[in-house]
């Protein structure tokens, strides 16, 4: 499996963590020095215009049409809508004909569809497959809650995947855990509901997941390393997801490992859940820095709790 080209788009709007002040108990050095956040995009809109600026981007890098494109998986937690899924919408915006398929692996979903993609186009089944990442986890969060909304931002970002090269190496895990980041949809008005079920933004308790994001992801990438048979200063660039600076900073401190093959962009973006990794990984492509053959590990983990950590050669 070989990434062909990536793509990605973000909103227009630029928040601040100044303009967050201005309406909430926080401050801008709360959030940079808790977070690494400096600001966010936010988008005005509909979430599938940014997909699909997103999914033509990635497929104008690699000169695939849409036309040729065999399968579409989408990683997204919330849109407006419930149904039919982001990936069949983007389809029709696109001009894409094949079939689509939505995952919701929430801010590991990158990587959970990047091994479904690889697990097709290994089989010979699919030539070509879009893994698109859109959220906008700026939508579940409560914006009087300055304990989760300071940390979220939009995006929407891409990968186009052909059989090629070497089959990555992947780290899938799951450890349910409904309490530690969760959000709940309303009842509607069916009227056999009996529970007191009702609509609730994005909950998290931040220092477990924290503890959960720091443990994993070191675990993930020493074990992937260690299967691969290579040591951790083979890997030219780690990149994790981005959803705290001081995360970021404990693995790689705890791995032994220089700064510069951590790259990171959350002081721009914030947390955009599933978008981040291909966002991040679109940015350093697009900067030239992954040579042919360049090993890159991908470690990311969110609500489930879901893990999915990756080792591939450019
Ligand atoms: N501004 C100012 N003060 C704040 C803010 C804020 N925005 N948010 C919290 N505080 C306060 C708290 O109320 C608390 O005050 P207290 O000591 O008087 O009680 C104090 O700051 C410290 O709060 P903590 O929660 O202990 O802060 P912590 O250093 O743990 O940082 C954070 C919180 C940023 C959420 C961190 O725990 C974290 O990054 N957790 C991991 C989040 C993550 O990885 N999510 C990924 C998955 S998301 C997904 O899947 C959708």
């Amino acid at each position: 499996m070989k990434i062909l080209s990536t793509g990605s788009a973000v909103p227009e709007r630029i928040v601040v963590n100044q303009e967050l002040s201005e309406f909430l108990d926080t401050s801008d050095q709360w959030i940079r020095e808790r977070t690494g956040i400096e600001q966010r995009r936010i988008h005005e809109g509909n979430l599938e215009i940014l997909a699909a600026r997103a999914a033509q981007n990635a497929l104008e890098a690699g000169g695939v049409s849409a036309d040729q494109l065999d399968l579409i998986l989408c990683s997204n937690v919330h849109s407006r809508y419930l149904t039919p899924s982001m990936s069949s919408v983007v389809q029709g915006l696109i001009g894409a004909s094949c079939p689509c398929l939505d995952i919701n692996g929430a801010c590991a979903g990158f990587v959970y569809a990047l091994e479904i993609a690889a697990a097709h186009v290994h089989s010979g089944r699919y030539r070509r497959v879009l893994v698109l990442c859109a959220e906008e986890p700026t939508r579940m969060v409560d914006w009087h809650d300055r304990s989760t909304c300071v940390l979220f931002g939009d995006a929407a970002a891409a990968a186009v995947v052909i059989p090629d090269g070497e089959m990555p190496l992947f780290k899938m895990g799951t450890v349910s855990n409904g309490q530690a980041i969760y959000a709940y949809h309303g009842p509607g008005n069916c009227p056999y509901e009996k529970s007191d079920r009702r609509e609730t933004p994005l909950v998290m308790k931040g220092q477990e997941v924290y503890k959960f994001a720091v443990q994993s992801s070191q675990e993930d990438i020493q074990y992937l390393c260690r299967q691969a048979g290579i040591g951790l200063e083979q890997v030219d660039f780690f990149l994790l997801h981005q959803a705290n600076a001081r995360i970021v900073e404990a693995v790689r401190s705890h791995l032994r490992q220089p700064p510069e093959k951590f790259p990171s962009n959350i002081r721009l973006y914030g947390n955009t859940s599933s978008a981040g990794l291909p966002l991040l990984l679109d940015e350093v492509n697009r900067q030239g820095k992954l040579q042919p053959g360049a090993v890159l590990v991908l470690s990311a983990f969110g609500a489930g709790l879901t893990t999915g950590a990756c080792l591939m050669k450019w």
